[in-house]
């Protein structure tokens, strides 16, 4: 006569390894360093330069700023308008005009001198 064979010989065992592996997991600490930020993704400081890196760091790295070739103020404000209708970035219309604003001044094309057109302020440092 055979005898059944006994799998779970001595579930306590068992329920003992099973829980030292469950601990030794959860004991387990995950950290990450994250690397320092690039030096390209400094913002210029200036008025305006804490809500642009709040709100423009959401989504993406602020190299996407810093990289860019200069451009106009109306060429930044549809980089900001972009942003929220196409990308869905939350920025109000006051956050909008300030951002648009400081990346002009900081990160502006020189205005071409055109007829009826005045000077261009001078970027204020
Ligand atoms: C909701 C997410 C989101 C936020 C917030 C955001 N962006 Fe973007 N941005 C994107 C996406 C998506 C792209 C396109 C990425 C790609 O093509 O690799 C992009 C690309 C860009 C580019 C590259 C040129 C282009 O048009 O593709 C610039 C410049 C830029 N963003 C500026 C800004 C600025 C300035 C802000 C802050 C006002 C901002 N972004 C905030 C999502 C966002």
């Amino acid at each position: 006569m055979s005898r059944p064979i006994k799998l779970f010989a001595r579930p306590v065992t068992y329920l003992a390894a099973l829980l030292t592996l469950a601990a030794a997991s959860l004991a387990q600490q995950v950290s990450i360093q994250l690397p320092a930020d690039h030096a390209t993704s400094q913002l210029t400081p200036g008025p305006g330069e804490e809500l642009a890196r709040s709100r423009c760091v959401l989504c993406h790295s602020l190299d996407y700023i810093v990289g860019q070739p200069r451009l106009s103020a109306a060429q930044w404000e549809g980089e900001v308008r972009k942003m929220a209708t196409t990308y869905g970035a939350p920025l109000s219309e006051p956050d909008i005009r300030a951002i648009s604003d400081y990346l002009a001044r900081n990160y502006g094309a020189p205005v071409a001198a055109a007829p009826n057109r005045p000077p261009a302020p001078a970027p204020a440092r």
